[in-house]
C-alpha cells in the first residue's frame, strides 16, 4: 500500500493530465516493488536515455507519445549525454541518419521543458545539491558523485524513473534515500600513493569489481581533487554497479557499519586492474572526459599539449557551458593546434563510434575502457594521459 499525498493521488487518478498519470504510475509501480511506503519530493531530475544509440526507435517513440500527453517537467531537470556534439557532428562523422533521429530525441525532451544541457557532471556547471537534499539523479557517475560528495540522497534511477520524477516532483521512498541504508559494510585500506586520475580510475575499478554490492568506505588517501573523485566513483559505477562510498577525512559523511569486511589494496592492485584495461596497443583515437571533464583539466590538457604534440587525435568530452569557457579562455584553440578538439554535450560511450572510422580508442577512465568494446566495439587502451597521447 502506497501513501499517496492529494496531488499525487490526483495525478494517479488521472485528474491532471496523461502524461502526469502514466509518470504517477511508473513510480507507483516501483514503490511496490521496492515496498516504499510513500513518495518524496526531489529537487531536481537528471534523465538518462538521451543517446539515440541506447534508446532507439522505441525510446523516440515513447518520448514523441508522453510529449503529445502533454508531458511538462516540474522542477529543474536536465540531461546525460547525447549521442553527438549538436554543433559539431557533420565534423565528428557522425552518420546523418543517426544525427536526425538525435536530433528529434533532444527536441522531444525539450519540448517537455527539460534542458538541454547533456552532462554526466552537472555539479560542474553549477547544479549542486546539498547535503541531505533529495534527487532523482540517473546517471551512475552522477549519482555516486552526488551521495557520496555532496551528501545528497539519490537512488540510481533508470532514465523513464528519472523522467517520471521531473514531470511529478516526487521518487519513491527507498533505498538510499533513507538513513539507515546508507552505510558502508567494506571498509579498503589504500595503503599505497595516488598519482594520477588513471590510479584513481584503476582503484575504484578494482575495488568495484571486489565491492560485492556493499558500499565501500575508503582509508588512507590524504586528499584528493574533485576530479580525481569523479572518476573514483564512475570506475565504482561501472565495474560494480556501487552508487554511495565515502573517504575518511574527505566525503561530508562516514557511515561504517559495525563490523565491515576489510579489504587492502596497493601499488600491485592498481597495476593489475590497469593491465586488464589496457590492450597495450597504440591507440587510433583518444578520448578524455570520462565523467565530462572539468574546466582545470582541460586547462591541464592544454598545458601538456602545447608544450609537445600528441601523437594522436584526441577529443576531450565536456559540458557545453564547460566549452565556452574554455573557448572563451583560448584553451580550445590550442587544442585544436595539437590536434584535438573539445566536444560537447556527448560521449564517446553513447555516440556512434564504430561508424566514425575508429577501432583503437585511448582512455584514461576506467568506466569508458569498460564499456567502449560492447558499446562502440573498441579495443581500448588504458593509462595515464600522458601515457595515451604519446604512445
Ligand atoms: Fe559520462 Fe559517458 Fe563517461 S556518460 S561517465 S562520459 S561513459
Amino acid at each position: 500500500m502506497v501513501d499517496l499525498t492529494k496531488q499525487e493521488q490526483q495525478m494517479f487518478d488521472g485528474e491532471m493530465d496523461e502524461a502526469a498519470q502514466q509518470s504517477m504510475e511508473i513510480l507507483v509501480a516501483l514503490a511496490r516493488i521496492y515496498k516504499a511506503k510513500r513518495m518524496i519530493p526531489v529537487k531536481s531530475a537528471q534523465i538518462s536515455g538521451v543517446s539515440y544509440k541506447t534508446i532507439g526507435d522505441a525510446g523516440l517513440e515513447y518520448l514523441q507519445d508522453l510529449v503529445s500527453k502533454g508531458a511538462k517537467v516540474g522542477i529543474p531537470s536536465f540531461l546525460n549525454p547525447a549521442g553527438m556534439d549538436i554543433s559539431q557532428w557533420r565534423d565528428m562523422n557522425v552518420p546523418p541518419d543517426f544525427a536526425r533521429k538525435q536530433i528529434e530525441v533532444l527536441d522531444a525532451y525539450s519540448s517537455m521543458g527539460i534542458m538541454k544541457s547533456c552532462t554526466c557532471t552537472p555539479y560542474l556547471i553549477g547544479i549542486i545539491p546539498g547535503l541531505g537534499e533529495h534527487v532523482a539523479w540517473a546517471e551512475s557517475s552522477a549519482v555516486s558523485y552526488a551521495n557520496s560528495i555532496l551528501g545528497a540522497r539519490t537512488n540510481r534511477e533508470g532514465g523513464p524513473s528519472a523522467l517520471a520524477s521531473a514531470i511529478c516532483g516526487v521518487t519513491p521512498y527507498y533505498g538510499l534515500h533513507k538513513e539507515e541504508n546508507r552505510k558502508a559494510k567494506l571498509q579498503v585500506n589504500v595503503v599505497c600513493s595516488l598519482d594520477s586520475l588513471s590510479d584513481f580510475a584503476a582503484l575504484g575499478y578494482a575495488v568495484g569489481k571486489l565491492s560485492n554490492r556493499k558500499y565501500p568506505a575508503f582509508k588512507g588517501i590524504s586528499r584528493a581533487s574533485k576530479e580525481q573523485l569523479k572518476v573514483l566513483g564512475a570506475s565504482m559505477a561501472a565495474s560494480g554497479s556501487v552508487p554511495l562510498f565515502f573517504i575518511e577525512g574527505i566525503t561530508p559523511e562516514l557511515n561504517i557499519s559495525d563490523d565491515p569486511e576489510i579489504r587492502e589494496i596497493g601499488r600491485s592492485g592498481i597495476e593489475d586492474a590497469i593491465s586488464e584495461l589496457d590492450s597495450g596497443e597504440k591507440p587510433d583515437l583518444v578520448t578524455l572526459g570520462c565523467p565530462h571533464a572539468s574546466i582545470d583539466e582541460i586547462k591541464e590538457i592544454s598545458e601538456l599539449v602545447m608544450d609537445k604534440t600528441p601523437t594522436v587525435k584526441f577529443w576531450i568530452c565536456t559540458a557545453k557551458k564547460t566549452k565556452e569557457e574554455a573557448d572563451r579562455l583560448g584553451l580550445s584553440s590550442v587544442i585544436e593546434k595539437a590536434g584535438g578538439r573539445i566536444v560537447s554535450d556527448t560521449c564517446m560511450v553513447v555516440s556512434p563510434l564504430e561508424r566514425m572510422g575508429y577501432s583503437v580508442t585511448g582512455t584514461n577512465s576506467a568506466k569508458a575502457a569498460k564499456y567502449l568494446p560492447s558499446m562502440c566495439g573498441q579495443r581500448t587502451v588504458f593509462g595515464n594521459i600522458r601515457d595515451i597521447l604519446y604512445r
